[in-house]
């Protein structure tokens, strides 16, 4: 591209420039040398354009890889995962002339209920951001932009054009931003894409706090903002908030109404400036389709069935029903293992180069092992055939089996972009199939394939083994097959709780919201932080996860690195036979500060590949913010002074072996006023010493009764206002005085 600037092009040609062409593209300046850019979905694989196709799947795209979506990749707990995710997507992306591809998305699960839970990763944002900020990093390295989304705190479908999320900022700041705000300053994104919903009732697409004062002046973004698909509603308001780009193609009067905005002086020609530039910039993604697809298909098949394989969760194995031994006669059971479901719907939905079913891969592998492999439907996802006589041979086919492994699941109906679930529960039918299958089986080994966590009750107890799939991507019954075989030794965790009931959900009371408004109204105990902090039993915890083998978490130590950071430092071992991957969680928990912490929360993990027998030391830094809490009347992270506890967790509730440490924290030092508290004003660190004299000075002395007993009286009015107080104290201390220690309260 020549070098254009800003000032090299007509107000109409920059106003161009601000809104799509059509549905994936922008607008060129053909005689400047302006490019049109193509941005096109993503996350997990590409969906190029064909003449007919639409964003809503319901045209076929062209053919690309579907990589596991980002439930599963938050299941692998490991960041290269999510790279190699994103620098194959990029190499597919480069392929087919796309430079922007839009993901990944980093909203965080508030409720399992959500439709597009599927395309996110976690309930917990550090886990979320740093899959996420791998997977932008891989992206990017290979010259294709990506989209980081949606921006912010759209975590339902349910009216999600425009719903209020209705949301404190401690919440904010703590739970929804901190994904988005990691992949920002360490991965530097080509765009982010703003969401439709609104933020305590101000469009994501016309928000300035959000788009400009947090995004651009704390966080530092350089980037390009583009609306979420039909964001935006008022073109010229979006634009001074700080939305750059508004996709896709409007019937042409976004454009006018910025020159209009411009010739009226509503809008300062610096404000378009300023977003072309950044247009401009991310023209410089702009090249030529390299046509390899073809070269890599195989390749990226392989890729996403080893990928998938680090995804899998195994959930429950009792007498080591997994995995499978050579000789067991199978039977496979259920429709999903021969029409798998690997991908969520919507606008992420790939036109597969190919897929692999479970049954054929069972198939495949038992041939070499030399199992016996037989099949039966069990139920029939379209409610077409006689359920009772699928029932029924499902039975028998177990009956005459070592090991029965059926296939259940969600079908693509029952979730998707666009609206939430009503429930946990699995279809009626599979249950029935599941319990049937159990009682007539040796063994029973459940698969499950679904995008949004499903209830377990009613069978979990009935069955040997459990394997949470999640959605895999199109090679993902090849790792089924690869994990049931053992040929793959699972190492999965879960990236989010599984309930024993919705109702337990800390969303529950306040989902999906009414009256356009949704009121987030846990604050920050979103998932675990909640189960663990009321001590709620839950079905299985956020980070659980079984392997083959067996670890132990040998030494647990902690050395302060800096005023308010430290290092942690863990012994892990394999004390089983099979190598395997553990995922050392560190979690910090604390009761220090003015606000309610939870339980604790996940601050640092990494995943360590481990030989029978191996053992070894890692070092997981922890920073400031491992420590802080969001002090919404400082407007600033915060470390309070006080204990905390370091602890390496198994998962989320059951922790292995922890150590602890005392921090300094941040001088808490709030001026003070008239409506401050009287414990603020006598715990004040140079106020409450001088009123303290002062009040003893006019005060007779007092027996040790008499001290007592003021003792008890202070603490009555301990949160009085200083208003309210002084009427007491008049006699020694006037509104004067107050006035000068207000004064010495905020020179500190
Ligand atoms: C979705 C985005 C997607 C866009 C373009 C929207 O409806 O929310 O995630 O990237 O469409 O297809």
């Amino acid at each position: 591209m020549p070098d254009v600037t800003p000032d090299s092009l007509s107000l109409d040609e920059k106003a161009s420039l601000l809104t799509g062409r059509d549905f994936s593209t922008t607008n060129p300046v053909e005689t400047a040398g302006v490019p049109s850019i193509v941005l096109v979905d993503g996350p997990h694989g590409v969906r190029p354009p064909d003449a007919a196709a639409d964003h809503l799947g319901i045209n076929a795209s062209l053919p690309a890889t579907c990589f596991p979506p980002a439930v599963a990749v938050g299941s692998s707990w490991d960041p290269d995962v999510a790279a190699r995710v994103g620098a194959a997507v990029a190499h597919e992306a480069r392929s087919y002339g796309i430079h922007v591809v839009l993901g990944p998305g980093v909203n965080i699960k508030r409720s399992p209920l959500c439709g597009r839970n599927f395309e996110y990763y976690s309930e917990d944002p550090l886990l979320s951001g740093v899959l996420a900020t791998a997977h932008v990093q891989a992206m990017q390295s290979e010259s294709v932009g990506a989209s980081v989304k949606h921006f912010a705190a759209n975590n339902q479908e349910h009216e999600r054009m425009r719903i209020s999320a209705d949301v404190d900022e401690r919440a904010l700041r703590e739970i929804y931003l901190p994904a988005f705000e990691r992949v920002v300053t360490e991965a530097q994104p080509a765009t982010v894409m703003c969401s439709y919903n609104r933020i305590n009732g101000v469009p994501a697409s016309e928000n300035h706090w959000l788009l400009t004062e947090v995004l651009r002046e704390e966080w530092g973004f350089d980037g390009l903002v583009v609306s979420d698909w039909g964001a935006v509603g008022d073109r010229v308001a979006a634009l001074a908030a700080g939305l750059d780009l508004a996709m896709p193609a409007d019937d042409g009067t976004g454009t006018v109404k910025i020159v209009e905005a411009v010739r009226s002086g509503e809008l300062g020609e610096d404000v378009v400036d300023r977003s072309v530039a950044r247009v401009l910039a991310l023209s410089g993604l702009v090249a030529d389709a390299t046509n390899g697809l073809k070269d890599k298909e195989e390749e990226h098949h392989a890729l996403a069935r080893e990928l998938a394989a680090e995804c899998v969760v195994l959930l429950r194995n009792e007498g080591g029903a997994l995995p499978l031994s050579p000789d067991a006669r199978i039977a496979v059971i259920g429709e999903f293992a021969a029409a798998p479901r690997f991908q969520g719907g919507g606008s992420s939905h790939i036109n597969t180069t190919r897929t692999t079913a479970a049954v054929d891969a069972i198939r495949a592998l038992a041939a070499d092992e030399g199992n016996a492999v037989s099949y039966a439907r069990g139920y029939a996802l379209d409610a077409s055939a006689d359920a009772q006589a699928l029932l029924a041979e499902a039975a028998s086919a177990a009956r005459a089996a070592d090991v029965a492994v059926v296939f259940a699941g969600l079908d693509e109906r029952d979730e998707s972009e666009g609206y939430d679930r009503e429930t946990l529960d699995l279809p009626a039918a599979q249950v029935e199939v599941i319990r049937a299958v159990a009682a007539a089986a040796a063994r029973t080994v459940v698969v499950l394939s679904n995008g949004g966590v499903v209830s377990l009750e009613g069978w979990h107890d009935e069955v040997d083994a459990i394997v949470e799939g999640w959605l895999l991507g199109q090679a993902g019954g090849g790792a089924i097959a690869d994990v049931l075989f053992g040929a793959a030794n699972p190492s999965g965790h879960l990236a989010e709780t599984i309930p024993m009931r919705l109702q337990d959900n800390p969303s529950y009371l306040n989902f999906p919201g009414e009256n356009g408004h949704v009121r987030y109204g846990e604050g920050v105990m979103v998932g675990y932080r909640h189960y663990n902090s009321v001590e709620l039993p839950v079905r299985y915890p956020f980070g659980h996860g079984l392997s083959y083998t067996t670890f132990e978490t040998r030494e647990v130590t902690a050395t302060l690195t800096g005023d308010d950071t430290a290092t942690a430092s863990v012994t892990v071992a394999n004390t089983g036979s099979r190598a395997g991957k553990h995922v050392v969680q560190v979690y910090v928990a604390t009761t220090a500060g003015p606000v309610r912490r939870p339980t604790r929360e996940l601050r640092a993990f990494t995943k360590v590949a481990l030989a029978p027998g191996e053992s070894r030391t890692v070092e997981l830094a922890l920073d400031r913010r491992a420590f802080a809490y969001y002090d919404i009347v400082q407007g600033g992270w915060t470390v309070a002074g006080g204990d905390y506890r370091i602890q390496v967790g198994r998962n989320a509730v059951d922790i292995a072996a922890e150590t602890s440490l005392t921090l300094a924290g941040d001088a808490i030092v709030r001026p003070l006023s008239l409506d401050s508290t009287v414990n603020d004003w006598f715990s004040h660190p140079v106020v409450g010493p001088e009123l303290m004299g002062r009040l003893a000075q006019g005060m007779p002395e007092q027996s040790p009764e008499e001290a007592e007993e003021n003792a008890r009286m202070m603490r009555m009015v301990d949160s009085m206002p200083m208003r309210q107080f002084v009427g007491f104290i008049a006699h020694i201390v006037t509104t004067e005085h107050l006035e000068a220690l207000i004064g010495l309260s905020h020179e500190g």
